[in-house]
């Protein structure tokens, strides 16, 4: 089964408190679900209104639309 999700979040959602923040991804690109591992940086260059898939592989932005 294959799931297409649409996210515009372009940082992690921070959770206090904790002994340490804890950074959980919001923008679906992390390689470690749910928390954030930096991935996404990313979404910097993304336009508003705009939809992107990303190489599986390679991680690489594609402009879907
Ligand atoms: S918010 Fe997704 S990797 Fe950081």
């Amino acid at each position: 089964m294959a799931r297409l999700v649409k996210l515009d979040a372009t940082g992690p959602i921070r959770i206090d408190p904790q002994e340490k923040p804890v950074f959980i991804c919001a923008c679906g690109l992390t390689k470690n679900f749910p928390f954030c591992d930096g991935a996404h940086k990313k979404c910097k260059e993304e336009e508003p209104g705009a939809v992107y898939r990303y190489d599986p592989e390679t991680g690489e932005p594609v402009r879907a639309e």
